[in-house]
Formats: C-alpha cells, sequence, structure tokens
C-alpha cells in the first residue's frame, strides 16, 4: 500500500536563512527600499523631497551594511552629514526614525533569521538613534545641522 502523503499539519514552515553575504545584503536592501517608496509616513521623503536616485542609492546602501556587519566593501560616506543636510529640508523627527526602524525590522524579519539578522536589527537601532540625536538636539543645544555647510553635500536636487 502507498504511504499517505505526510499530513499538511506536520509540516514545518521551511527555516529562514541567516544574513551570510553580499547577496543577502541586496535582497534585504531592495525589499527594504520597496517598502519605504509605498510608505505614507517617509515615503515623500525619498521620492520627493529628496528625489532619491535609486541606481545610485541602493548599491551605496548594500556598501553601508556590508561594511556594518561584515567589515569589509566600499562604503565611504557621512551619513550623519547626509541626514542633517536633509532634516534642514523636512522633519525627520521620532516618527520618521520610527517609522523607519520598523519597516526594517519587519523587513529583515520576513525574509532572515539568527545572528546576523538580530544584529543588523540592533545595529539599525543604534544608530538611528544616533542620527535622531544628533540632528534633533535638546532645547538650547547646538544642533549639528548649524555645523554643516550648505553647498555640501548634496541631497537630491
Ligand atoms: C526617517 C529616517 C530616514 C530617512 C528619511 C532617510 C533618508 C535618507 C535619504 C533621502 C538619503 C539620501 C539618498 C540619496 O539621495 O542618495 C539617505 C542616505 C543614507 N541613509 Fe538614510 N534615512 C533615514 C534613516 C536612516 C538610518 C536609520 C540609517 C542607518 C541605519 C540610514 C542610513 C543612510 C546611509 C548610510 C545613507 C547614505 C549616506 C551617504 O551618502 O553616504 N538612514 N537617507
Amino acid at each position: 500500500m502507498t504511504p499517505e502523503p505526510q499530513a499538511k499539519a506536520n509540516a514545518r514552515p521551511a527555516a529562514k536563512p541567516d544574513i551570510t553575504s553580499r547577496g543577502c545584503l541586496r535582497e534585504l536592501v531592495n525589499a527594504f527600499y520597496g517598502q519605504v517608496q509605498k510608505d505614507a509616513t517617509i515615503g515623500f521623503i525619498f521620492n520627493e523631497i529628496a528625489a532619491v536616485d535609486w541606481d545610485h542609492h541602493l548599491p551605496k546602501m548594500v556598501d553601508f551594511w556590508e561594511a556594518i556587519l561584515f567589515r569589509r566593501g566600499n562604503y565611504q560616506g557621512n551619513p550623519l552629514i547626509m541626514h542633517a543636510a536633509l532634516a534642514r529640508r523636512t522633519p525627520i523627527g521620532k516618527e520618521q526614525f520610527t517609522q523607519w526602524l520598523a519597516l526594517f525590522c519587519a523587513t529583515v524579519d520576513d525574509l532572515f533569521a539568527g545572528p546576523n539578522a538580530t544584529h543588523i536589527k540592533n545595529c539599525a537601532r543604534d544608530i538611528a538613534d544616533v542620527l535622531h540625536r544628533r540632528i534633533n538636539p535638546p532645547p538650547g543645544a547646538v544642533p549639528v545641522v548649524s555645523a554643516v555647510p550648505l553647498a555640501s553635500p548634496d541631497v537630491g536636487s
């Protein structure tokens, strides 16, 4: 007699992989910014305020995360200056950072699981905290924004 196929109730969902390579980061970055572009809270900052050139931004973000997670790659840049310049053109406060982080962590969890997946979410949270505190200083403190020269860098057009 042919054995019955295993009952569906016993089937386990396939385990998600961990983030182990630049290819994984590319998948994460593409999926994340796909969500960002459609997002009601922060999408317009990328699409309209900064008018991001995605062909340029996505590989740069893969470089960034490769440097953070694997300590290698070509990332050269200054996220603080970039976001401080952007904050002159549109509010980037608690609400925007919270949404950015929620989307980032949800995208990681959709695709990956494991120590590196946990680590990248913790790094994103720490960096978001630092960026938020530096570009939104408490009343009376000198904002980093005022230290950024008007002409550089270009954020969008
Ligand atoms: C509300 C939150 C955020 C907004 C609206 C935002 C927006 C942007 C925009 C518009 C750019 C410029 C893209 C371009 O024109 O090429 C940018 C660059 C960048 N962002 Fe964010 N960002 C946010 C949070 C974060 C966080 C939390 C991180 C890191 C964990 C991050 C990492 C970066 C990096 C590495 C760059 C490239 C900077 C460079 O030119 O080297 N961003 N972001």
